[in-house]
C-alpha cells in the first residue's frame, strides 16, 4: 500500500502521516514513513528518541552518495552528463532509522535551479521514490509538504492513493484544488480529501460543501492533546484515543475506495 500525503502548510499532513504510520504498525504492516519536507518534522510526530535522529541525514544532504551514484556532483550544473537514473534500491535499508516498527527516511531539500530542473541530487530522490513506490511491499507512507515534486508520472500512477488534507478555511480548500490539478496532470488516479482539526458540525459541513470535486473520506478531530504531544515528545496517537479511531475509520475508507478500483485485487491478500 502506497500512500501519497499532501495539502497546505500547517493543515496536518504530518500529523496525519504519524497517525497512519502507527496505526498500520499496530495491525502488524511494515511501515516505511519517507519525510520530504526540507525541514522534517515526521521524526518527532513518530516519537522518534533524539539519538534516532541525530543518525539520519537527509538523502539530499549526502553529497558523496549522490555523486557517486549519479557521476556527478551538486556543483555541476545543468549540461554535465549524470544518470538519471542511479543504484537506489539499498538506500531505504541503509538510512533509515526505526522506532516502533516504523522505519523513517528524510529525502531533504533539493536546491533547485529552476522550475522543473533536474539536478543529480533530485534524481537521485526521484528514483528513490519511484523505487519505493514500484518496489518495496510495506506500507509506504509519503508526507510531501507541500507539493507533488518528488512524484514523476511514472511513479504517481502506481501511488494507490493521495491523500489532500485540509483545515476548515477557504485557504487550505483552494490549496486542494491545486493538488486536485496537478495530480491529475500525473496521472494520480486516488485522490481523497482528508478534513483535519474539526472541532465542530459545522466544521465537518465545511468540508462535504467545499470539497472540490474529490471524495471527502473522513475527519480528525481537533485534538486537545496535540501540543501537549509535541512539548512532551510523546505520540499522539497513543495520548488521543479519539484520533487513533478517527484515523482507523480513515484507513477503513481508503480501503473501500480501493476496492472499486484495479487496485482491489491485490489488496485482497493485505490484510489490514
Ligand atoms: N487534529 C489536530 N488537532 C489539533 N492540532 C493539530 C491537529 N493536526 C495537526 N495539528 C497541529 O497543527 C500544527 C501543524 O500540523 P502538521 O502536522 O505539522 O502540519 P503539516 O505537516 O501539514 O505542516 C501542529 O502544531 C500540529 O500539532
Ligand atoms: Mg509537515
Amino acid at each position: 500500500m502506497k500512500i501519497a500525503i499532501t495539502g497546505k502548510g500547517g493543515v496536518g499532513k504530518t500529523t496525519l502521516t504519524s497517525l497512519l504510520a502507527y496505526h498500520y504498525a499496530g495491525r502488524g504492516r511494515s511501515v516505511l514513513a519517507i519525510d520530504a519536507d526540507p525541514s522534517p518534522c515526521l521524526g518527532a510526530a513518530l516519537g522518534f528518541p533524539a539519538d534516532k535522529m541525530l543518525e539520519l541525514t537527509p538523502i539530499a544532504e549526502m553529497r558523496d552518495l549522490i555523486a557517486e551514484r549519479t557521476g556527478s556532483s551538486l556543483g555541476e550544473v545543468a549540461g554535465n552528463f549524470f544518470k538519471l537514473n542511479p543504484r537506489v534500491s539499498d538506500l531505504p535499508d541503509r538510512f533509515s532509522e526505526e522506532h516502533n516498527g516504523i522505519r523513517l527516511l528524510l529525502l531533504g531539500a533539493v536546491q533547485q535551479g529552476g522550475a522543473g530542473c533536474i539536478c543529480p541530487a533530485s534524481a537521485l530522490l526521484k528514483q528513490l521514490v519511484q523505487h519505493v513506490v514500484l518496489q518495496c511491499d510495506e506500507v509506504v507512507l509519503l508526507d510531501l509538504y507541500a507539493g507533488v515534486e518528488h512524484l514523476g508520472r511514472g511513479t504517481a500512477e502506481a501511488v494507490d492513493v493521495m491523500l489532500a488534507v485540509a483545515e476548515p478555511t477557504h485557504r487550505s480548500m483552494r490549496t486542494v484544488e491545486q493538488i486536485r490539478v496537478l495530480a491529475a496532470d500525473i496521472g494520480i488516479e486516488n485522490l481523497l480529501l482528508v478534513g483535519n482539526k474539526v472541532g465542530s458540525e459545522a466544521d465537518r459541513r465545511f468540508f462535504a460543501e467545499n470539497a472540490p470535486g474529490i471524495p471527502l473520506i473522513g475527519c480528525l478531530d481537533a485534538s486537545p492533546e496535540a501540543i501537549a504531544a509535541d512539548r512532551s515528545g510523546q505520540v499522539l496517537y497513543a495520548l488521543d484515543r479519539q484520533l487513533a479511531m478517527d484515523v482507523a475509520a480513515i484507513a477503513d475508507s481508503i480501503e473501500s475506495a480501493l476496492a472499486g478500483t484495479g487496485q482491489a485485487e491485490e489488496r485482497r491478500y493485505d490484510h489490514v
